[in-house]
């Protein structure tokens, strides 16, 4: 079943939120690609080094917000991230390995789904708790 946004996902950041729902797309795209008897690996090769880089900008996105903005979770995100950037390492790794087989595209959506879902709502909207301090006028503009 592919992953969809749902408000308990929002943290009330407009670039997080969007990039929250890219990383979902990605997601999606792979669960698709798992349900097709006949896979075009360049598609894969293509998904995976995007999924990565976005994923990696993202992480750094997000930490820094957090840092900033004095967020208690910002330690347990940081790590969290290291250790979902090395899964996904290891993921890649054993694709390039072992080549595609959709019992690995299929397992890697879950993983992706279950650590997305759990991450995104017990420690990224946390953030909603600490808003970005802005001035009157630009919060206004904001809305
Ligand atoms: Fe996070
Ligand atoms: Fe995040």
């Amino acid at each position: 079943m592919a992953i969809e946004w749902r408000k308990n996902f929002a943290t009330n950041d407009p670039h997080i939120d969007e990039q929250h729902q890219q990383i979902f797309r990605f997601a999606n795209k792979l669960e698709t690609i798992a349900q097709q008897a006949d896979v075009d690996t360049r598609e894969v090769d293509h998904l995976l080094s995007f999924l990565e880089t976005y994923i990696q900008n993202h992480f750094r996105y997000e930490e820094a917000c957090m840092l900033k903005r004095r967020c208690p979770v910002a330690q347990k995100n940081r790590s969290e991230h290291v250790a979902f950037k090395a899964f996904l390492t290891r993921n890649v790794e054993a694709y390039r390995h072992n080549g595609y087989s959709q019992q690995w595209a299929q397992q890697l959506f879950e993983k992706l789904e279950n650590w997305l879902s759990n991450h995104i709502c017990r420690v990224d909207v946390k953030l909603r708790d600490h808003p970005e301090k802005t001035t009157a006028s630009s919060s206004a503009a904001n809305r």
